[in-house]
């Protein structure tokens, strides 16, 4: 399968979870792929299992510093990017009272910040026919207990789908989202949870769900490749909620 035959894709937060499995997907269709993480330790361990058609940067996307290198450490490996996967990130979870001022710009500067100048950096190389994706989360659909913040950071990526699609039309570029479910990635490792706090989650998760299960990363990297396909090329401005039906279903 080469859907992705001669086409560049560009994700952030690629090391791991659902960005790793979306650039393996694209590479099994065809597609070079760059992806981003934070140490040069992670971004080289995927860059060793992805093999040779992908290639590491490192950039933290909560650093406007980097986000700003961004398009010249781009082009020392391609001359454009016609797949940008803006999926870089996670949450830190609390009830009000114990969001302190740091956890909020930690997470808005990598969430809202960070996605709205990646994409400010990478669309003057992203060719006519190119696509956007950006990850959101089911939460904005719900309002869960102790998820505020994270939230609050999401539903601002979730309004740039719209505004950013908006804006691209007359470049010809597609935007969309997709929103994540529960789905069994290390996002938890990031929230500051210890081991246990991370099972028990887990644990009291499960049952909740309509399928009983968590999704798979490659059940959201399929999503994104349809959404950056031929296939979906009368697609712009939505986002596809994939999360087993939690958000829709009793
Ligand atoms: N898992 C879920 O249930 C779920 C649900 C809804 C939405 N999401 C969203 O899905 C996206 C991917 O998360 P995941 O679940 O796949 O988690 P994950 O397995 O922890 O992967 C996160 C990826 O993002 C990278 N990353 C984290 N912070 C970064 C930063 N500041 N700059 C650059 N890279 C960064 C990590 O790389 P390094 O560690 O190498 O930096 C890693 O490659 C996130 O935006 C998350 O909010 C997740």
């Amino acid at each position: 399968m080469q859907k992705f035959k001669n086409k560049v894709v560009f994700i952030t937060g690629g090391t791991n979870g659902m960005g790793f499995s979306t650039a393996q997907e694209f590479i099994n269709n065809g597609a070079k792929v760059i992806i981003t993480g934070r140490s040069q330790q992670t971004v080289d361990k995927a860059i060793d299992s992805l093999g040779a058609n992908a290639v590491g940067i490192v950039s933290n996307a909560g650093k406007i510093s980097d986000i700003l290198e961004l398009q010249n450490k781009i082009k020392a490996h391609t001359n454009k990017v016609d797949v940008l996967f803006v999926n870089a990130g996670y949450g830190k979870f609390g009830p009000i009272e114990a969001v302190t001022l740091s956890d909020f710009d930690e997470i808005f500067d990598m969430l809202v910040k960070g996605t709205f100048f990646t994409v400010q950096q990478l669309l003057p190389i992203m060719p006519k026919g190119s696509s956007i994706i950006l990850n959101t989360t089911f939460l904005t659909e719900v309002g869960h207990s102790n998820m505020s913040v994270y939230t609050a950071a999401k539903a601002a990526v979730q309004s740039f789908i719209k505004t950013f699609a908006s804006e691209c039309t007359s470049k010809n570029i597609r935007v969309n989202g997709v929103s994540p479910g529960y789905i069994k990635t290390n996002i938890f490792n990031n929230t500051g949870m210890s081991t246990e706090q991370i099972q028990g989650t887990i644990e009291a998760v499960t049952p909740t769900l309509p399928f009983k299960r968590f999704g798979e990363p490659s059940e959201i990297a399929k999503t994104v490749l349809f959404l950056a396909s031929e296939d979906a090329s009368y697609i712009h401005g939505i986002e596809i909620t994939v999360d087993g039906g939690l958000s829709r279903t009793k």
